[in-house]
């Protein structure tokens, strides 16, 4: 009989903390339907007191999303617990998820305390937690580096205070599958109390290890594992959903332990999640990749032929791979719109189905006919009309050609009004981003990187521009598709620079509203 093994993601909260993956309200809106859909048991929403936008999302999806527990993170002190308590109250299933560092570089280092003043700090935060919520979680950040006892007397004592799961971060991504093994081990056979709470993982993948330290974990006790779609995240990232999900599933003789996510929903819930940060999933990941199922070697082809079992441990309908069909085209009216769209994830609300068949209708116009990865573009383009302090580009010309300078002409608008300038660059997009650089008064911006691709088949595929923009120490990432890949590059870079922009405005407004407030990169 199978273990459930719980499945907190925290995609909307660690993943997001990844460089230039930041979304916005609608777009984090989005993705909790979704994950709701893909039936994982909590979502950590965000970091109420960071930011009031982050704030506001949690508090948004706390009251609209029903099914999973909605989790908010915040540091063992009061006013972060009850910031935190104020945006998740609204839900049906609150979490409070409460953390403290405790290695000894946290402990002397970061916060200039002995071991005993953190644990008290711990304890008094998670008593403070249990007396607003039922639900209580507790992370001894950095434990992979804990001194072993004293992480033991740690985990003792918060589940003394209340907390129902206790979670064991590898923070830096230093641990091996090994040393995790052992380290959940000895709490189940050290702290006495470990019955009255769900130990949890929470795996960085610095050393590319996330994945097999958090199965090393369930296969010693662990019942919940912490981890983000595509395994996007700080630095190198989280340990990924996904192939968390799959190896259980797949591996239940190994492991004894599954979960409880609608598998079929993985490969929507992977394109949304790059789809709105931009974040392009590498072809050969397991699981999600564009390559992940295709079998190119003529021996493998001849042998799937024969039988699927010969190359083939999972099926790809098993997580939502159809072939993508284009059951849509220029004719399709708004209902079978709204219904394809609903099939992807997408729940669209009334007031935005014009502006949304606006677009699709200014792509089948042009394409003919309309596959799943071509509405996946429409509904990120679709989210940021509308928004405030966003420029928006109103027209994109360029002329080149051998032997002459490239020159490109942008329209942009912002609040009602227009500007026009020229650039000039080596290449068509280098003039393009040079006229938008200096139209938005941004002149030392770098492009710090750049790639197009082919989205779907065929003459009429959308090109799809990723940019990666570098402004001083920060950076932003904006993708866009369109039939012509220098409207798509134009688009693409703008969305970068908007997305800088709306940081910006973040963090002004932060600064007016809490000095105090925690930068969410220090984790
Ligand atoms: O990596 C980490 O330790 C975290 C904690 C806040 C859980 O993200
Ligand atoms: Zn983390």
């Amino acid at each position: 009989m199978s273990r459930i093994i719980r499945i907190f993601d925290t995609t909307l909260r660690d993943g997001e903390q990844a460089p230039g993956a930041s979304m916005d309200h609608g777009a984090k809106i989005q993705l909790a339907r979704q994950l709701a859909r893909l039936n994982v048991d909590i979502i950590e929403a965000g970091f109420p007191i960071s930011s009031p936008e982050d704030f506001e999302s949690v508090k948004a999806i706390a009251q609209e999303i029903e099914g999973p527990s909605i989790a908010g993170l915040s540091r063992a002190l009061p006013k972060d617990i009850e910031r935190c308590w104020e945006a998740v109250q609204h839900g049906s299933k609150p979490r409070i998820h409460t953390f403290i560092g405790t290695s000894k570089v946290h402990v002397e280092k970061r916060f200039g305390k002995t071991e005993a003043e953190v644990l008290k700090m711990a304890v008094d935060g998670v008593t403070l937690a249990c007396s607003l919520c039922d639900d209580v979680e507790f992370s001894a950040e950095d434990a992979l580096r804990t001194r072993l006892e004293y992480l033991r007397d740690v985990v003792e004592a918060v589940i003394e205070a209340g907390a129902k799961t206790v979670n064991i971060p590898d923070t830096v991504g230093y641990a091996t599958p090994w040393q995790m093994y052992e380290t959940i081990s000895y709490l189940f056979e050290n702290v006495p109390n470990i019955d009255q709470t769900v130990i949890s993982v929470h795996n960085h993948d610095d050393l590319g290890m996330s994945v097999a330290n958090s199965l090393a974990a369930v296969r010693a006790g662990a019942g919940q594992v912490e981890c983000t779609i595509n395994g996007i995240g700080e630095r190198a990232g989280n340990a990924s959903l996904e192939e968390i999900v799959m190896a259980l599933r797949t591996r239940t003789d190994e492991f004894e332990a599954d979960t409880e996510i609608n598998a079929e929903e993985i490969i929507n819930t992977s394109r949304m999640v790059s789809t709105l940060t931009g974040f392009v999933v590498q072809p050969n990941k397991a699981i999600v990749g564009a390559n992940a199922f295709a079998h190119e070697a003529g021996i493998h082809q001849h042998g799937m032929i024969q039988d699927r079992q010969t190359y083939e441990i999972m099926r790809p309908e098993d997580v939502g791979l159809t072939e993508s069909v284009f059951t849509l085209g220029p004719r399709s009216g708004k209902h079978g719109l709204r219904s394809r769209m609903e099939k992807l994830g997408y729940a669209i609300a009334p007031e935005e189905m014009e502006e949304v068949y606006e677009r699709f209708v200014a792509v089948a116009d042009r394409k003919k006919r309309v596959y799943d990865e071509d509405l996946h573009v429409i509904m990120r383009q679709a989210s940021t009309e509308g928004m405030p302090e966003v420029w928006h580009l109103e027209r994109v010309q360029v002329t080149t050609g051998t032997s002459l300078e490239p020159m490109g002409l942008v329209v942009l608008r912002r609040n009602g009004d227009s500007v026009t300038q020229v650039g000039h660059g080596n290449g068509p997009v280098d003039a393009v981003t040079d006229a938008i650089r200096n139209a938005v008064g941004m002149p030392d911006m770098e492009m710090a990187d750049y790639s197009v691709r082919s989205i779907t088949r065929g003459q009429d595929a959308l090109g799809e521009a990723t940019i990666r923009v570098r402004m001083g120490d920060e950076e932003a990432v904006g993708q866009d598709a369109s039939l012509d890949v220098i409207e798509a590059s134009a688009q693409a870079y703008l969305n970068a620079v908007n997305s800088l922009l709306l940081r910006e405005k973040t963090r002004r407004e932060r600064d007016e509203e809490a000095d105090e407030a925690p930068d969410k990169h220090v984790l």
